[in-house]
């Protein structure tokens, strides 16, 4: 566990420099889970932080840490909390759920009348979830875009 202090905020222009780490990490963590989420490209998570939808975890000193976006369905309603990775160094401190909270706090400001869901199928993902009151429901009650359901294809990784 590395115990420096971490900040965790909405993320801004200058962490676009993160971008590549944050998908590298994105693929090698999805590789050593042999699934895992869905590998999105650098100019994706640029893309995300110019929309101020993202929420970045870094050091004092700029090292990053963790990261979490915002993804949008039918019209804003229907958000999810999607892409949440954490640097294997800083994992089981809470980041994660530090992260979650701050995203989901985010997510009921741009989005006040939104249904927030996430979709995992992690134990520490659902523990956070459940902590920060998320309730199971089955997939017939998410967004019926098909946008998302594209979206849900998983790659396998050899
Ligand atoms: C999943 C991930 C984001 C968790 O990050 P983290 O900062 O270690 O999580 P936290 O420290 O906030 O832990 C939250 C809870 O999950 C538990 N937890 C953490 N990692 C766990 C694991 N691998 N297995 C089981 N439980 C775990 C913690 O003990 C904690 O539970 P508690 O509140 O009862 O103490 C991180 O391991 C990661 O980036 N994994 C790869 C990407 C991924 O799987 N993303 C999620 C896609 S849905």
């Amino acid at each position: 566990m590395n115990n420096q202090e971490i900040i965790i905020r909405v993320a801004t222009q200058d962490d676009k420099k993160y971008s590549t780490i944050i998908t590298d990490e994105m693929e090698s963590s999805a590789m050593a889970r042999g699934t895992g989420i869905a590998k999105r490209s650098p100019e994706y998570i640029e893309t995300k932080i110019d929309e101020e939808k993202a929420v970045i975890a870094v050091t004092k000193t700029g090292d990053w840490v963790g990261f979490c976006y915002i993804e949008t369905w039918s019209h804003g309603e229907y958000v999810a909390n999607s892409g949440l990775i954490v640097a294997p160094s800083f994992r089981k401190s809470g980041v994660a759920k530090a992260i979650k909270q701050k995203i989901f706090n985010l997510s009921r400001q741009k989005y006040p009348d939104a249904k927030i869901f996430g979709l995992t199928t992690g134990l520490a993902v659902m523990k956070i979830n459940t902590d920060l009151g998320y309730e199971p429901v089955t997939y017939s009650e998410l967004t019926q875009d098909e946008a998302f359901w594209a979206g849900c294809k998983i790659a396998k990784v050899v």
